[in-house]
């Protein structure tokens, strides 16, 4: 695993960040006994198929840059990671990417069935915003900031804008970089970005605080996207846990089919040193996220 260099152990920092969030994600769901059982397996299913917790650890290391703790970013931390796993499930179905790997298993529809794989879909996003509306209130923000923050991020002028448009774009021949990043920008880095300012806001961060890692959390989440596109075209199913090479099967507007695979690295590099730019005035208060930004550049899954 990739780390920075003045030593932060990432790898130990990621594994405890996972355990807590997933500790309290499994008291945050309902049990898989309890009525209607279907439901309830179908969303732990997806839950704990092991993805890699990124969007709970960048809202819980944003929460310590400025200052605050991570148990009162945690409901937040919880909350992205049920939207982002509906997005992922959603994302999936047979009318939109029809993929049959996810996170290493076979995708929930092809478990459940489509109808108890949207289903669960919806439920997640709904438990977000139940999650949400227990966390704390600072000085600064209410929790109702929070949850217009998060609405705002994944409706339909946040990630499924970005969903429509990565629809409509595919098989399209002549789309243009800046309709590529407005896809990019929308499906991917508005939840990414609001990762950031949900864990800067559980500690009550000054404006320009929060103004600076959302930032850091826009440009992180464009290589995020960029990154992801790369490693459809390089990486083996095995190693993605999804299926490879899906992107140019389908025609999808992607980084490397508009600009080539090494245009695409070099890309995916000025978006992190931007990303590292926007967070240089916390200096070592940000080893963490100086670190999850070089990680997700160099990763291979
Ligand atoms: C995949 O996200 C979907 C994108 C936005 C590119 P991740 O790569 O974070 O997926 P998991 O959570 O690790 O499975
Ligand atoms: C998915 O983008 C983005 C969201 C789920 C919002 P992709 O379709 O590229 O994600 P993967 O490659 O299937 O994980
Ligand atoms: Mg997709
Ligand atoms: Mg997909
Ligand atoms: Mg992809």
């Amino acid at each position: 695993m990739q780390e920075s260099s003045n030593q932060f152990n990432l790898s130990d920092y990621l594994a405890q960040s996972t355990r807590v969030v997933d500790r309290a994600l499994d008291s945050f769901l309902p049990g898989p006994r309890i009525k209607p059982s279907t439901i309830h397996k179908a969303m732990r299913y997806s839950i704990f198929a092991g993805g890699k917790r990124m969007r709970p650890a960048l809202c819980l290391a944003a929460a310590e840059a400025c200052g605050g703790s991570p148990e009162l970013a945690l409901h937040a931390a919880c909350a992205l990671e049920c939207v982002h796993t509906y997005s992922l499930i959603h994302d999936d179905l047979p009318s939109m990417d029809d993929d049959d790997l996810r996170r290493g298993r076979p995708t929930s529809h092809k478990v459940f069935g489509e109808a108890v794989a949207i289903l669960s879909g919806d439920a997640l996003l709904t438990l977000a915003f139940e999650i949400l509306a227990q966390s704390s209130p600072t000085r600064r923000y209410s929790v109702s900031d929070a949850i217009q923050e998060l609405a705002r991020a994944s409706g339909s002028i946040g990630m499924i804008a970005g969903q429509v448009a990565d629809m409509e774009a595919e098989g399209s021949q002549q789309i243009s970089v800046k309709q590529l990043q407005y896809i990019h920008a929308s499906k991917t880095a508005a939840l990414l970005s609001c990762s950031l300012r949900l864990g800067a806001m559980s500690a009550n961060a000054t404006p320009a605080r929060l103004q600076a890692l959302s930032e850091f959390g826009r440009h992180v989440g464009l290589a995020f996207q960029v990154v992801d596109d790369i490693l459809d075209v390089t990486q083996s199913s095995d190693r993605l846990g999804k299926t490879a090479g899906k992107d140019q099967a389908a025609a999808k507007a992607t980084y490397p089919a508009l600009m080539g695979l090494s245009r695409s690295r070099r890309q995916a590099a000025r978006l992190t040193q931007k990303a590292f730019d926007a967070i240089k005035p916390f200096g070592a208060k940000a080893k963490a996220l100086h670190a999850m930004a070089d990680f997700l550049l160099h990763r291979d899954y």
